[in-house]
This record gives structure tokens, C-alpha cells and sequence, in this order.
């Protein structure tokens, strides 16, 4: 694996991509971050410390632009719209950045790499209503997310798929821990701090474990994790 010096962020401007850029900042890689160009202000704390491209996302000319020169691109996939945004985006990716670069790619833990989780009761059901009421409200397509994490998963590229649990803001509890499996009894408590998600996205680019792995994440301070890990 080559080392890392240059990392494009693609979704910088929300929540998990501000914390990355702060990470990848503390580790002196040079950042390219991608946003939406009405969401360019909330990266002016950085000033000039990264570059921005101004785009929606799943624009193949604007990825193709910010990935030029990166080791390791981040994306946040997120479902939101009923155009494809998250599918768009992920396919953008793997058609533009550099073949060697390390891919890695943030979704939560309803996306499954081999069918093999086993999803609680109330996961199912929230990820069924919520899946449903966003798209007769047509603000999100779950789906979409799916769609994309498929086309991941069957790239020869070095992605990794980061399985998020539920996000709270706070301070750091330090790295998450993870297991393959939804259903493991390390990640019951289903809870991970949003700046630590972040971290363990930022360090997935140089662990070369992870390589087309979809670990699920959750905070190693959290009661499953203390108690299994
Ligand atoms: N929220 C949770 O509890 C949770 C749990 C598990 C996993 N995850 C995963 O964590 C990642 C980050 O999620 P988050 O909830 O923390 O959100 P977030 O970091 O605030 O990111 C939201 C992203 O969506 C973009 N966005 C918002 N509305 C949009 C629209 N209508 N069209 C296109 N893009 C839009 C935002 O761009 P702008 O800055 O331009 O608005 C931003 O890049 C996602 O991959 C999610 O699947 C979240």
C-alpha cells in the first residue's frame, strides 16, 4: 500500500466530513474537499488549509477534478434525494480516482456485504419505515445507498465500507472497534460519537486489513464493547 499524502473528502461541508477533515488535517495530508457548492461556507474555518471543489457530488466531472493526485479518498454516501446521488457518487469514485488509491466510503449498518448480519427486530423495522416514509416524501432513497455499496462491493479497487452505528455529537471516546457482523455481541449498544466515526475513516486509509472489508462499527467506551471486546 502506498503511502498516503493526499486525500480527497467528498461530502466535506456536513457533519462526519468536517470531522474528517480535521483529522486528516492533524495528520498533514494535504485535502481536496468536495461539496455542494451552496455548503462551501461551512468549510471557511479551514480557510485555506484545504482546497475546495464545488460540486454536487455525483458530478463525474467535479470527482474527476478533486480525486486527480489523491493516495485516499473518504466519502460520505448518503441517501438523500430520489436521483440517484448516492449511486452517482460511489460509481464516480471508482471511475476517477487514482488506481491506486485507498477508497473508503461511510454508510450505516443496513447495508450488508455478504447477507450474512443479523439485524435486530427494531433495526428492521426502523430502516423499513424510514426507507418508506422517505420515499413517498421522496427526500431519501434508501435503496439508492444499496445500490451504490453494491457497485462497491464488486470493484477490484481497495475500497472499505464503513458501517456506521447511531451517531451522537460529543467528545472522543477514542477509535470504535468493529466486528463483520451486525449481530455480534461487541456492537449491541449501537452507539458511536460522530468525531470518532470520522477517526476510524481517516485511520481505514492506511490499515490495510480493511482492504474490501465492511466493518460495523461502535464506540469502544460503549457497554458491548467493554464487555466483549
Ligand atoms: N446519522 C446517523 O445516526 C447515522 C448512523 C449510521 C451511519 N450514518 C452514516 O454516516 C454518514 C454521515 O451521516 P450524517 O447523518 O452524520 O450526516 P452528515 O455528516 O451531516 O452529512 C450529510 C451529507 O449529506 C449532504 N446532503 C444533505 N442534504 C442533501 C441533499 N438534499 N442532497 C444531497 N446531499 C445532501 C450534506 O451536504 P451539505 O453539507 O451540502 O448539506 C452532507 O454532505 C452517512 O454515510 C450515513 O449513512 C449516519
Amino acid at each position: 500500500m502506498s503511502e498516503i499524502t493526499r486525500v480527497c473528502i467528498v461530502g466535506a461541508s456536513g457533519k462526519l466530513g468536517r470531522y474528517m477533515v480535521r483529522h486528516a488535517l492533524d495528520r498533514n495530508y494535504d485535502v481536496v474537499g468536495v461539496c455542494r457548492p451552496e455548503s462551501v461556507g461551512k468549510l471557511a474555518d479551514f480557510g485555506d488549509r484545504i482546497t475546495i471543489v464545488p460540486g454536487r457530488t455525483n458530478d463525474s466531472a467535479v470527482i474527476s477534478q478533486a480525486v486527480q493526485g489523491c493516495d485516499g479518498v473518504l466519502t460520505v454516501l448518503v441517501p438523500w434525494g430520489m436521483d440517484g446521488y448516492a449511486s452517482g457518487t460511489a460509481q464516480a469514485v471508482l471511475d476517477h480516482a487514482e488506481p491506486h488509491a485507498r477508497l473508503v466510503f461511510s454508510c450505516g449498518w443496513h447495508i450488508s456485504l455478504d447477507g450474512k448480519d443479523a439485524y435486530s427486530r427494531s433495526l428492521k423495522a426502523q430502516v423499513a419505515i424510514g426507507g418508506r416514509i422517505g420515499k413517498w416524501l421522496r427526500i431519501a432513497d434508501l435503496d439508492d445507498q444499496v445500490e451504490a455499496c453494491r457497485r462497491i462491493f464488486k470493484s477490484q479497487t481497495s475500497w472499505t465500507v464503513v458501517r456506521g452505528s447511531d451517531l451522537k455529537e460529543g467528545e472522543s471516546e477514542g477509535l470504535p472497534v468493529w466486528s463483520n457482523r451486525v449481530g455480534d455481541a461487541i456492537l449491541e449498544s449501537n452507539r458511536t460519537k460522530r468525531i470518532d466515526f470520522a477517526l476510524f475513516m481517516v485511520e481505514a486509509l492506511t490499515n490495510s486489513d480493511l482492504i474490501q472489508t465492511a466493518p460495523a462499527i461502535v464506540s469502544c467506551r460503549s457497554e458491548s464493547a467493554l464487555a466483549h471486546g
